[in-house]
């Protein structure tokens, strides 16, 4: 017998294999038993399409076997490959050989059918087998795969920051404390897991100019929404010698670079997207837009001014508009779904709002930011361009009660060598969403974590 081989490749080139023998292992999607024939459609997970195979009593001894065998089982085939000129199906399998693997059971949580996505996330240990979470899952680990491949062809080196920690990089105290019951501290003071591999990844670009960090991250906000997990993973590009108009234009960049590969790489899942998830049937359009226009920088002040025009003009929002607020995510979709329709740097946030760590501007009362906004998101990614100035961020640690004891390590970076830099985080699991047009996080990350949520 030939050596199996997989789904992908017999797609990807048909022309080697057509009346060729094929052997594959796969899981039945559908099994459609006629009197004397049938029809198997199998996935075997590396592609999305499934390959159909052909089964007829004449061929087979186990005919009336395979008729029976359910939805979800494993199998195993063997057949010739033929060309059927159809477009939505252009090769199938007629099979001389066929054996069942793994039987399935008619209880089967995922049948042929819509599954809701709240049924699917009780079973998130079968929902990859449905044609929506196939798509995602391939398509994380391709995003995963750009990301590298964006940073690496630049030269970026790849550090891993700790995922246990002692300080809170954000200063927002959203952190799980990490403990060993019953025992004194076991790294002799309080640690809890990061919610940022910022700090460090600013040591290392101290060294290597550009750097960024790809991993877990942690955070205990109590927001439902359905873009915050408290698990999720953060990409965070550090770059030496650069400023703000620097980091933006690495993360336009990176945007368009994930969107192409995507768009080279995963085409199917692409299209199915853009047929079964995005109601408007226009993601693909909108992501070929982005990828080829200009992301407008927009100053927070000016931001303002446009929500408070929308206001005067009969726009209603829940939250308060005026200078010096967060913006709140129904302010941001004004601006990108309404207003802009496109993704947007809005940048120098009143230094209230922000962290510690971000750059000063010179008006005193704006730091050097920047939040990339996306339609249907809100905030993607947030940067800044780090204040280098010692004296400047030691003033403004005492102004909000960031102990510099704690982060005297990370003041060294300013008193050796310091020079100015910037970089940004970027929401993996975010990224997946606006490129899948899958609107609740939960559904694009395999085993979720969200608060009341940690099972599997
Ligand atoms: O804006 P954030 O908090 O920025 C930082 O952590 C900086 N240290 C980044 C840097 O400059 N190196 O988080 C960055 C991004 C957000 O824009 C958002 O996309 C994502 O991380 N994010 C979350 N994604 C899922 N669930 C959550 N709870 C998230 N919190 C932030
Ligand atoms: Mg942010």
């Amino acid at each position: 017998m030939m050596d199996k081989t997989v789904v992908r490749e017999l797609f990807r080139n048909k022309e080697k294999y057509v009346d060729q023998e094929v052997a594959i292992n796969g899981w039945i999607r559908t099994n459609r038993a006629q009197k004397s024939f049938g029809f198997l459609n199998v996935n075997d997970g590396t592609f999305f399409e499934n390959i159909q195979i052909v089964y007829a009593e004449a061929q087979l001894a186990n005919f009336k076997d395979v008729q029976k065998y359910g939805v979800g089982a494993a199998v195993s085939a063997v057949g010739r490959l033929v060309a059927t000129g159809k477009a939505a199906q252009p090769i199938e399998i007629q099979a001389t050989h066929l054996e069942l693997i793994g039987a399935c059971p008619e209880n089967f949580p995922i049948q042929p059918k819509r599954h809701t996505r709240e049924f699917l996330r009780d079973v998130a240990h079968l929902r990859p087998r449905t044609n929506l979470f196939s798509a995602v899952f391939r398509v994380r680990s391709l995003v995963a795969h750009a990301i590298h491949s964006f940073f690496q062809e630049q030269h970026f080196v790849y550090v891993h920051t700790p995922i246990i920690t002692a300080s809170d990089g954000e200063g927002a105290g959203e952190m799980f404390n990490v403990t060993t019951p019953g025992k004194e501290a076991f790294f002799g003071q309080p640690v809890n897991l990061t919610v940022t591999g910022q700090l460090q990844g600013e040591a290392f670009a101290m060294a290597f100019h550009n750097i960024y960090t790809f991993g877990p991250t942690f955070r205990a906000e109590h927001s439902h929404t359905t873009r915050h997990a408290a698990e999720f993973w953060m990409i965070e590009p550090e770059i030496a010698f650069a400023d703000l108009a620097a980091n933006m234009a690495l993360a336009e960049d990176m945007v368009k670079y994930i969107i192409d590969y995507l768009f080279k790489h995963a085409p199917e899942e692409m299209a199915f997207f853009n047929q079964w998830v995005d109601e408007t049937h226009t993601l693909i359009e909108r992501l070929t837009l982005v990828k080829d226009s200009q992301f407008k920088r927009l100053p927070y002040t000016e931001a303002i001014e446009l929500l408070l025009e929308a206001v005067a003009a009969g726009k209603q929002f829940e939250n308060n508009v005026e200078w010096g607020i967060d913006l709140a995510t129904e302010h941001e979709r004004y601006l990108t779904d309404d207003h802009f329709k496109a993704p947007i740097f809005v940048t120098d946030y009143p230094k209230d709002i922000k962290a510690f760590y971000m750059r000063l501007n010179d008006d005193g009362k704006t730091v050097a930011a920047m939040d990339m906004l996306v339609p249907g998101i809100g905030e993607l990614i947030g940067g800044s361009q780090r204040e280098e100035r010692l004296d400047v961020l030691e003033q403004r640690m005492d102004d909000i009660g960031v102990p510099k004891d704690e982060l005297d390590w990370y003041l060294d970076l300013r008193r050796y060598g310091g020079v100015k830099h910037a970089g940004f985080g970027l929401g993996f699991e975010r990224m997946i969403m606006y490129v899948t047009g899958v609107e609740n996080i939960r559904d694009v990350i395999p085993f979720p974590r969200t608060p009341n949520n940690a099972k599997f």
